[in-house]
């Protein structure tokens, strides 16, 4: 997610679940062809398995790009068919392309054909006057037919006229059943679905029918949720908040040693204890110290005495 999945935000949720799936916020193939690759994409080891996802709508830049980000290492490369913001249509890619399915399977082929990662797709259900019931399924088959076997739809559509890209993740209806009918009709596939998954428990309900369930806002609003997905979904241990966030400011104080500023580095932690005793004053602490010139982990270690000491009188 733009402005959010940077690499602290990933390092962070990966201190809290070591099993899930994490995707870097869009980058576009011409970024990555002209800007500066060590920024946009480098990453943590720890971050492992993370997904790159990349925006662009011509085949040759795409695969080009991707050739690229595989060489970072990078688990897997996500094409967004799903943005709807106004720069991205005038790129005419993201949303947009839900209407070109031809032109996408040509891209996630070429992508497909410069690495040997996975390339996966994150779809809505349609654009503006498009029917979902045609449009989803002409997408998903598009690019099925070039090889591609992983799909995270974002199960509402984007309306392209007269909504920012905000209203465009509350406004349009969601429609899960249709991606429900969609993982029955083709059990070949590997559905993921997404849009409004806030809680476990609805994730849970959501996996009687699809293959998996990518969490958007929920992940960093409320990023200690987080803890309970490997125990809940996968069988594995369960994260420890105490100790993930431990590791977390290890990170956090090596980052800052590399003469990196301290904000970027808490702004992923801001909802770590929300509806827990301290949160407010946790949240207020950063916010108004991390931001001054020169804020070292003393910050931090100050935010995070304010919750131990709230959670200890409650
Ligand atoms: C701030 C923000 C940035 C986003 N950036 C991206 C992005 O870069 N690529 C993408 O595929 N979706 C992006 N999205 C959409 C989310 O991935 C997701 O599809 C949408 O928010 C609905 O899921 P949710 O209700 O779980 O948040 C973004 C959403 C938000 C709120």
């Amino acid at each position: 997610m733009m402005d959010w999945t940077d690499s602290p935000c990933r390092v962070l949720h990966r201190c809290l679940t070591a099993r899930t799936l994490l995707y870097t916020e869009m980058v576009t193939a011409e970024a990555v062809l002209h800007g500066d690759r060590a920024r946009l994409l480098g990453f943590e080891a720890m971050e492992h398995p993370v997904a790159l996802q990349l925006g662009g709508a011509d085949p040759a830049r795409l695969a080009e790009a991707a050739r690229i980000v595989a060489d970072f290492g990078y688990d897997e490369i996500n094409l967004n068919v799903g943005c709807p913001s106004d720069r991205v249509q005038s790129g005419r890619f993201g949303a947009c392309l839900m209407r070109e399915p031809r032109l996408v399977a040509d891209c996630v082929a070429a992508m497909r054909a410069a690495v040997s990662l996975p390339v996966t797709v994150k779809c809505r259900i349609g654009v503006d006057e498009q029917e979902p019931e045609a449009a989803l399924p002409a997408l998903i088959d598009a690019c099925a037919g070039a090889g591609v076997t992983t799909f995270a739809v974002h199960a509402r559509k984007a309306w392209l006229e007269g909504l920012s890209p905000k209203e465009n993740r509350e406004v349009p209806p969601l429609d899960y059943p249709l991606v429900y009918r969609l993982k029955r009709a083709r059990p070949h596939l590997t559905i993921l679905i997404n849009g409004g998954i806030e809680t476990l428990d609805q994730a849970e309900s959501h996996l009687a029918h699809v293959d998996g369930v990518m969490l958007g806002r929920a992940a960093y609003q409320n990023p200690a949720m987080l803890a309970q997905i490997d125990t809940r979904f996968f069988g594995g241990a369960p994260a420890d908040l105490d100790r993930a966030v431990a590791r977390y400011c290890e990170f956090v104080a090596r980052r800052l040693a590399e003469g990196a500023r301290l904000h970027p580095l808490i702004k992923p932690m801001l909802g770590l204890y929300n509806g827990r005793p301290g949160a407010r004053q946790f949240r207020r602490h950063l916010s108004e110290h991390a931001v001054r010139e020169g804020a070292g982990i003393a910050v931090l270690d100050e935010a995070l005495a304010m919750v131990a000491s709230r959670a200890r009188a409650a």
